[in-house]
């Protein structure tokens, strides 16, 4: 059996006394991907804040490359190989876009050429301040600024929310690119199914804090009962 590249172990994590997350397990393969699916405050950026180490972990075990972080600070964490965007996207307000695409970079596949030949608007716009970039150039900017770090595995939180459709096939054109390119494996955070299923492989679906349903993802999209139930979402609709 090949080892999971991120696996978690009946965790149980929070915020000082409050439980959000009540006992997850998951696995991440290298090169895979995983869509977290679920109503709002469900727990998802919970979970992903948890794997970066920002919350507080009660019960049970992270294990990165087969070794135990459980214990290990977000910085090592990030500095590992784990790579988020947060959903407050955090982009510096007073760097430049270029700036703000380099200053947490490290050496690997993605440089700051690749970047922009995958998200051509960050070059156009690489002068621009932070703070004069429209919404989905910033949901854009966070994703160039995580690749850039050269993570072997992206957390991406709800990457989509309230973006333009055109802006949504651009910055999904851009994650099919990343994961074709260089296989870097991905967690994408979504609400809206129909996006994340498309480009995943394998999904789950959180609610109430624990995980209540995996699937395939094509498998999950087919599922209309379930995606109903689970996410209220009305797929004869949507298709
Ligand atoms: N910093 C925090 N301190 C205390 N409770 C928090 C904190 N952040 C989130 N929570 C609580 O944890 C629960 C899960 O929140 P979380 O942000 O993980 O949900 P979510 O599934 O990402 O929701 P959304 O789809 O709206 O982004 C919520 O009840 C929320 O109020
Ligand atoms: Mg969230």
């Amino acid at each position: 059996m090949t080892q999971a590249l991120l696996q978690l172990k009946g965790v149980r994590a929070g915020y000082g006394d409050a439980v959000v997350l009540n006992d997850i397990s998951l696995e991440v393969a290298d090169k895979s991907s995983l869509a977290v699916l679920g109503r709002n405050g469900v727990g998802k950026s919970t979970l992903l804040l948890t794997i970066m180490g920002f919350t507080r972990m009660t019960r049970g075990q992270i294990h990165w490359h087969g070794e135990d972080i459980t214990h290990v600070a977000p910085f090592r964490r990030a500095r590992g190989g784990i790579g988020w965007v947060a959903q407050e996207r955090e982009i510096f307000p007073s760097l430049t876009v270029e700036e703000n695409l380099t200053v947490t970079a490290r050496p690997g596949h993605w440089t700051l050429e690749r970047i922009y030949d995958l998200l051509p608007r960050m070059k156009e716009r690489r002068g621009n301040k932070g703070n004069q970039l429209s919404g989905g150039e910033q949901q854009m900017l966070a994703l160039g600024r995580a690749l850039l770090t050269n993570p072997s595995l992206l957390l991406l939180d709800e990457p989509f929310e309230g973006l333009a459709p055109i802006i949504v096939e651009e910055l999904a054109a851009a994650i099919r690119r990343m994961l074709a390119e260089q296989g870097t494996a991905f967690i994408l955070v979504e609400q809206h199914a129909q996006m994340a299923l498309a480009l995943t492989e394998n999904a789950v679906v959180l609610e109430r804090g624990d995980i209540v349903h995996r699937a395939r993802s094509d498998d999950l999209w087919k599922d209309h009962a379930t995606l109903d139930r689970l996410i209220g979402l009305k797929v004869a609709e949507a298709h």
